[in-house]
């Protein structure tokens, strides 16, 4: 923007990397996963199927898959010291940083898997970080909420555990309700990866300094928080409740405001970096969300809100010109919000969709002998050489 003449920052540091990860065309609005599109992959896979293809780059056999499985579920449990972590948090924490805590913490409890040139160091914090991070999800929702900690039940798989945990109560059986199970399982596949996303750029940076993978993924959570990024879909539910409580549901009112740029306002789960067209994972979100919430026996005005700001956005020349479309943030909230998620636990959602994506990326770095530190340079842009003042002469 200052015709500055680009530089190369080369392969594999921080500004640009070479990755056989996640494909996007951002005009054309595609995504796919070690080459599979989003869309067959959210319609026939499962979260976990999906984090394996994205971990070690093909679809598993079903032996590898049951493998997979029974190893993140024997890795359910948090060290009890961790879980006394909990205490020290006031109660009205924000979840976010709650996790990026825990996580970052368990480099403390499991030193036996830190070399990131171990490989069994590194299989065994990939297993370790696929099933306490849905835990410590769980603790950091319980948390917030003053209510007791239940203990994994490892005949449950992942999701079904983490819905057990987040909503059941020790003192009487939960019931696992399909629909919302396969529902948040979608949700997790839409979110797994998404190329070199602020989050995942994060994760590599750290990660090229060889910290390992818990202390890679704990900085993840803390670049996913911001509202540009994975805490725009909390975002997105304060927008739509501030339309439906003080403009009465008026969307007008707010898209003038938007485009006006009153106080920076911004169309939440609107835009992106790449997709100058309709994010893929936001069209098969909104086509999930009416079903979820009908089969859920949910009826929400924020739905419909958010249907009319959409239909009202894309007809209208400010954000057509600007290119600015849903983003996969835009309808997630609505669902999370039906299955009885506090909006506060929304970036929580992203960040264990986002878990296998990132530790992919992790892996795909740290095992590139190319890999350098990430090391930008910079535009000097200071006052030239001067010398140093007195405090009598300033
Ligand atoms: C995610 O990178 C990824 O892959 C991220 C992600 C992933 O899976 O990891 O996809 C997840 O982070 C999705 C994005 C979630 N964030 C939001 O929904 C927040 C709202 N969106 C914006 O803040 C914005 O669209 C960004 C940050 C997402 C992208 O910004 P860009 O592409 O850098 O666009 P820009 O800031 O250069 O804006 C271009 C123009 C500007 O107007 P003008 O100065 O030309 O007049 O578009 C306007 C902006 O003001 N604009 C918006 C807008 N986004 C951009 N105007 C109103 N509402 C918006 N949301």
């Amino acid at each position: 923007k200052t015709g500055l003449t680009t530089f190369d920052p080369g392969f594999n540091s921080t500004a640009a990397c070479a990755s056989a990860i996640t494909y996007i065309d951002g005009d054309a609005g595609i995504l796919r996963y070690r080459g599979i599109p989003i869309e067959q992959l959210a319609e026939r896979s499962s979260f976990l199927e999906v984090s394996y293809l994205l971990i070690y780059g093909e679809l598993p056999t079903q032996a590898q898959l049951d493998t997979f499985t029974s190893n993140i579920s024997r890795h359910t449990l948090l060290h009890e010291d961790l879980k006394n972590f909990f205490d020290g948090f006031p109660r009205d924490a924000h979840p976010m940083p709650v996790l990026s805590s825990a996580v970052s913490a368990l480099s403390t409890f499991y030193q036996d898997s830190l070399d990131p040139f171990d490989d069994d160091a590194v299989e065994l914090s990939t297993v370790r970080l696929m099933a306490k991070v849905f835990t410590i999800a769980a603790y950091a929702y319980k948390k917030s909420v003053g209510q007791p900690f239940l203990y994994p039940d490892n005949s449950l798989g992942l999701v079904e555990n983490f819905l057990r945990l987040t909503f059941g109560f020790p003192a009487e059986p939960y019931e696992i309700d399909p629909v919302m199970a396969k529902a948040v399982d979608t949700l997790l596949i839409l979110h797994a990866d998404h190329e070199q996303n602020c989050s995942t750029s994060t994760v590599r940076l750290v990660g090229s300094s060889q910290a390992n993978l818990f202390a890679s993924i704990s900085a993840g959570v803390n670049a996913l928080f911001g509202p540009l990024h994975g805490g725009a879909n909390q975002a997105v539910l304060e927008m739509l409740s501030r339309i439906k409580d003080v403009e009465d549901g008026n969307v007008d009112a707010f898209v003038d405001r938007v485009k006006n740029k009153e106080q920076g306002a911004k169309l939440m789960g609107f835009g992106h970096r790449v997709y100058k067209n309709y994010d893929p994972r936001a069209k098969i979100v909104k086509q999930n969300a009416d079903e979820v919430l009908k089969a859920l026996g949910v009826s929400d005005p924020l739905l419909d809100i958010a249907m009319k700001l959409e239909e009202k956005a894309l007809a209208d020349e400010y954000f057509i010109e600007r290119k600015l479309y849903p983003n996969v943030d835009f309808y997630t909230g609505v669902i999370y919000r039906a299955m009885g998620f506090p909006t506060r636990m929304f970036t929580v959602l992203f960040a264990l969709g986002r878990l296998p994506g990132w530790i992919a990326h992790w892996r795909e770095m740290i095992s590139d002998p190319q890999t350098k530190i990430g090391r930008p340079r910079q535009l000097y842009t200071g006052p030239t050489e001067r010398n140093y003042v007195d405090m009598s002469d300033r």
